[in-house]
């Protein structure tokens, strides 16, 4: 790390970005041979500690880098200098038009990240409070785990996961009718590498991948960095438009379809149950495989039917990807698939070129959990604590919001998805409510032209009672104040956070 002490930032006074200023120290230290062909680049972690900065930042500055051919990433091992400071002319180098024309201006929002002060009101996470975390009961169950396992806790687990973990979950998942073996269930750590392994697994270069338009910008982050071809499919209130699913299958013979039957992510629909039976049936027929990201399902509030398309799926067709994220702890990084038979040998081949395994520790803490009972309390807990957010975040858009913006209600979960009247540009809107101090997701993040669009996304899962209120009214006046002579909106440099 020594090197990397030459880096210097001004954090105070520069109107640059850090992660320019970041990328340009760099990419000096390349181009003048102090960083050779071949060396290692920091983790991002390691860099950003080093640096007292933000994570983002150095994400940002390393992958500019890398669209610039100055260095690549190896999966799974880190971000090496790809040219040495002799091949310097071979560099690509439109750094310039880059930094001008596309970084300067565009603002983080449009990478996915928010930027967040510690006052702002947060529509934009779609993850729980740390408050709502259940910290002590977690440190119980630990301290179990180390008195019980000692140094057993600490060793390589199996790239499965913990047997004992894997017959609970096998447990946990039969009361939502998914019954399958421990086999079957590979651990995870978070969905996000859920879809990662996956992909690893199953695409290769130029396959066709099928997914929801809107969709979850994680997982097409994912299918875009394997090379995959994305269609999307137009999202109807009760699901996918089925004839445009089966003239896509036709037309592309797509690797999978990936999607989010319940309170998908970012419109909060759940798909009608006759629509997942039809794409069970769709999938049967043309031996589709489908990816079900089920990120939320347990927070149920009014929907009917809630069930998962793995319940339905007879034929072994659906791969379950279940999070643990939006009601336990994000920062757990647990979770866990369901795999079809046909596709368990390539998935656990690409869970173990990954990481190995997820942390052994924390697995065995989460089967301790289930079993002393303590997760359905707690599931029980953060209910309780998103019907009342749910509900009055209901209330407040259908009282507040102005007459000509649409949106249909979700029945749980915790987005909803609305759209300003035409001509309104949700961009636009995010940028006069961050100067009042109040955060969403525009919608353009979710589609895959990132084009702008008048939708936009409001979670309630990091915003308390009072802050809702606030917030929808301040929101709703400001998209009466756009309706009137237009406003342009300004945004300041400050600490990112990836909008999830
Ligand atoms: C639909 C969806 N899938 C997956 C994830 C990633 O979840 P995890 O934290 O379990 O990796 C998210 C996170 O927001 C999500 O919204």
């Amino acid at each position: 790390m020594k090197i990397f002490n030459q880096i210097k930032l001004d954090k105070e006074s520069s109107s640059q970005h850090l992660y320019i200023q970041l990328y340009k120290a760099l990419k000096d230290m390349i181009l003048e041979g102090t960083l050779k062909k071949g060396d290692r680049l920091p983790p991002i972690r390691k860099l950003s500690d080093f640096l007292e900065v933000n994570n983002v930042t150095v994400v940002s500055a390393y992958r500019i880098l890398e669209e610039e051919g100055l260095v690549y990433k190896r999966i799974g091992s880190g971000t090496y200098v790809a040219a040495d400071s002799y091949e310097k002319e071979s560099i690509k180098n439109y750094s310039q038009e880059l930094m001008e024309d596309d970084y300067n201006q565009a603002p983080m929002i449009d990478q996915g990240h928010i930027q967040l002060e510690e006052d702002m009101i947060n529509f934009a996470s779609a993850t729980p409070s740390p408050n709502l975390f259940p910290v002590d009961d977690f440190k119980k169950v630990l301290n179990e785990v180390l008195d019980r396992d000692k140094g057993l806790a600490f060793g390589y687990q199996e790239s499965q996961g913990y047997y004992p973990l894997r017959v609970a979950l096998k447990e946990y998942i039969s009361i939502y009718d998914i019954h399958t073996e421990e086999n079957n269930i590979q651990i995870i750590s978070g969905a996000q590498q859920g879809i990662d392994i996956i992909a690893k697994g199953m695409l290769n270069y130029g396959d066709y991948v099928l997914i929801e338009s809107p969709s979850y910008t994680g997982a097409m982050a994912v299918f875009q960095s394997r090379g995959a071809k994305i269609i999307d499919i137009p999202l109807e209130d009760d699901g996918l438009n089925l004839e445009s699913l089966e003239k896509k299958i036709i037309t592309y013979q797509p690797k999978f379809l990936y999607i989010m039957p319940n309170f998908q992510n970012p419109t909060g629909i759940s798909y009608s149950l006759q629509k997942k039976s039809k794409i069970i049936k769709i999938a049967e027929k043309y031996n589709l495989l489908i990816v079900e990201d089920d990120y939320l399902s347990d927070l149920n509030f009014y929907a009917d039917d809630n069930k998962t398309l793995k319940s339905l799926d007879k034929n072994d067709l659906v791969i379950y990807i279940k999070s643990f994220s939006k009601i336990f702890m994000p920062g757990l990084r647990l979770g866990f698939l369901v795999v079809p038979k046909a596709l368990s040998e390539e998935v656990l081949m690409a869970k173990h070129a990954t990481d190995i395994s997820t942390s052994g520790l924390l697995q065995r803490a989460l089967q301790l959990y289930l079993q002393k009972g303590i997760w359905k309390q707690h599931i029980r807990y953060m209910e309780e604590q998103y019907r009342e957010r749910f509900e009055i975040m209901t209330k407040c858009i259908v009282e507040f919001m102005p007459e000509n913006v649409e949106y249909t209600l979700p029945k749980g979960g915790v987005n909803f998805w609305l759209k300003l009247p035409d001509g309104l540009s949700s961009k636009e809107l995010y940028e006069i409510a961050v100067k009042e101090n109040i955060v969403f997701a525009p919608g353009n993040l979710f589609f895959l032209n990132n084009k702008n669009t008048s939708y936009f996304r409001l979670s309630m899962a990091a915003v308390d009672n009072k802050e809702i209120e606030y917030g929808i009214k301040k929101l709703s006046s400001l998209i009466n104040n756009l309706l009137k002579p237009k406003n342009k909106g300004y945004i300041q440099p400050n600490q990112y956070t990836p909008i999830l």
